[in-house]
């Protein structure tokens, strides 16, 4: 057994590792307990970070392809370089896992290298079996499949999420793969079957659409991106359209397989609406059907923790119905994304030191990184509706937006929602360039209650982006100026 710590982090996701750091600075002993030889979780080695270098450097074929002539500059032969491009992603996820490597170091954070396990939860503290690679502080060494015990005052569970997965569906990771295989396909399949019109599916299918696959986008519901705002994804769904990519919606999957007389080609069998059926085939398929926490392997059982509706049940401060076990991030209620793990590791963090954490859940954005970029923050007009919220709306075109038009991006527009009583601001969603960027202004007005005045009423640098945010503020008030 070791020596005994202030708080186990079980998972090195983003949720985990930055809960571990503020537990760190806040004064606590803290050991990490991360089976992957890499720390960052999903997001640094097979989600946001490889996804977006990819969405970075197929962005820049494209526009070289199809954006730099209307800006005078003239391309010789355009030759795409593959392999360069995905070791050039590899190497950004390799760089900043080193980063996290080094924060560890700095934060005096024990590594320890394998699957972490509830054994026993009292009174005094959490015991945690760790199995597999026991790693020191860097990460490295040990014996092969040791187990060694921890014992802590505390633990934090931010196991993260796996690939969702419904029966029929037979992954190869060959023909028929999730996105980390995307990630990582060493040439652009001809044609590309992408299932599920989520965040996933539409950056992953962008990124190989715009190195030439041909992509059909399978969805379930009648549109895309659901969660987002409908207008706003209309909208996009139109634009990617216009990009190439194919949408089928209101189609279920019911298999998808290998070919076995093809072994080139996956076939896909889809359920159609008037309750026929049809086979689809194409060289890769793309599974992103949502994601499922990542809760089996901890020992729930061990410590009497069950789960509600798949997810650990937490109260405000993160606990658990065991006081000394938190759970943070995707395997809890709300979004899986990263920030929102973040935040809730912070807060969390803070609570454990007897400090008082918080996350405002009315105000973490959402964004999918598509050209143009799709974001929202706050409460849709869906969600307003269906509360019977009395609201007031302000829309802006980025083609209104003096610095969207020297730089031809003129696609997108943002939407402003305010209380048609109060005028505080309820929503902010937007599709266009550098909607990612832009969103985060809207986060900060919505966390301080600000008004859609409050907003409209800040003085932006002329010319930028962020001036279509304010115009559309103002536009609630119908005193937009450029439109
Ligand atoms: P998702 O839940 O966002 O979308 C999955 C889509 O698949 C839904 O539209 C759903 O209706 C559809 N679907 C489900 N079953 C189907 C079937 N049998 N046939 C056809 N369509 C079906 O999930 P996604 O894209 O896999 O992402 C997983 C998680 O990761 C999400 O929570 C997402 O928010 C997060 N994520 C966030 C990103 C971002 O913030 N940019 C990027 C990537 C992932």
């Amino acid at each position: 057994m070791m020596d005994s710590n202030d708080l186990i982090v079980i998972g090195a996701g983003p949720g985990g590792y930055v809960a571990a750091i503020r537990a760190a600075q806040l004064g606590m002993k803290v050991a990490l307990v991360e089976k992957e030889e890499m720390l960052g979780g999903t997001c640094l080695r097979v989600g946001c970070i490889p996804s977006k270098a990819l969405l970075e450097s197929s962005e820049k074929y494209a526009e070289a392809k199809h954006g730099l002539a209307a800006h005078g500059v003239k391309v010789g032969a355009l030759e795409l370089d593959l392999a360069a491009m995905l070791k050039r992603k590899d190497a950004v996820v390799k760089g900043l896992g080193s980063g996290i490597d080094a924060l560890m170091k700095k934060w005096k954070i024990a590594r320890l290298r394998g699957v972490g396990r509830f054994v026993a939860a009292d009174a005094s503290g959490v015991t945690v079996a760790v199995e597999g690679t026991a790693g020191g502080a860097s990460g490295g060494g040990g014996a092969a499949n040791a187990t060694q015990e921890l014992r802590a005052k505390k633990a934090i569970v931010a196991t993260g999420s796996k690939v969702a997965m419904i029966p029929g569906l037979e992954v190869d990771g060959e023909r028929v793969g999730t996105s980390t295989e995307a990630l990582s396909w060493p040439s652009v399949p001809r044609r590309l079957i992408v299932i599920g019109a989520g965040a996933i599916g539409l950056e992953m299918g962008s990124v190989w659409a715009r190195l030439g696959a041909e992509v059909t986008v399978l969805e379930l519901l009648d549109r895309i991106l659901p969660g987002m705002d409908g207008e706003i994804a209309a909208d996009a769904k139109k634009i990617l359209e216009r990009q190439g990519l194919k949408f089928r919606l209101g189609v279920k999957v019911k298999r998808t397989a290998r070919d076995a007389a093809n072994q080139a080609e996956a076939i896909v069998e889809i359920a159609l609406p008037d309750g026929g059926s049809e086979v689809l085939r194409a060289e890769r398929v793309l599974v992103a059907i949502g994601r499922a926490p990542c809760t089996d392997l901890l020992g729930l059982d061990a410590v009497g923790i069950t789960l509600e509706r798949g997810r650990i049940p937490v109260d405000e401060r993160f606990a658990t119905r065991v006081p000394s076990i938190h759970a943070i991030g995707d395997v809890i209620r709300g979004p899986m994304l990263a920030h929102k793990a973040e935040e809730e590791g912070i807060a969390c963090a803070e609570w454990i030191a007897g400090r008082h954490g918080h996350v405002n859940y009315d105000a973490i954005p959402s964004v999918v990184y598509t050209t143009p970029e799709v974001a929202g923050v706050g409460k849709t007009e869906e969600e307003l509706v269906a509360a019977k919220v009395p609201y007031k709306k302000g829309l802006f075109q980025f083609r209104g937006n003096g610095r969207a038009r020297a730089a031809n991006t003129i696609e997108g527009r943002v939407k402003v929602l305010a209380h048609a009583e109060t005028d505080r601001l309820l929503g902010v969603h937007l599709f266009g360039p550098h909607a990612s960027e832009l969103v985060a202004e809207a986060a900060v007005a919505i966390n301080f209650h600000a008004s859609a005045e409050d907003l409209a009423r800040c003085c932006h640098a002329h010319p930028t982006l962020s001036e279509a945010v304010k115009e559309a503020a103002m536009a609630v008030s119908g005193s937009a100026i450029h439109a």
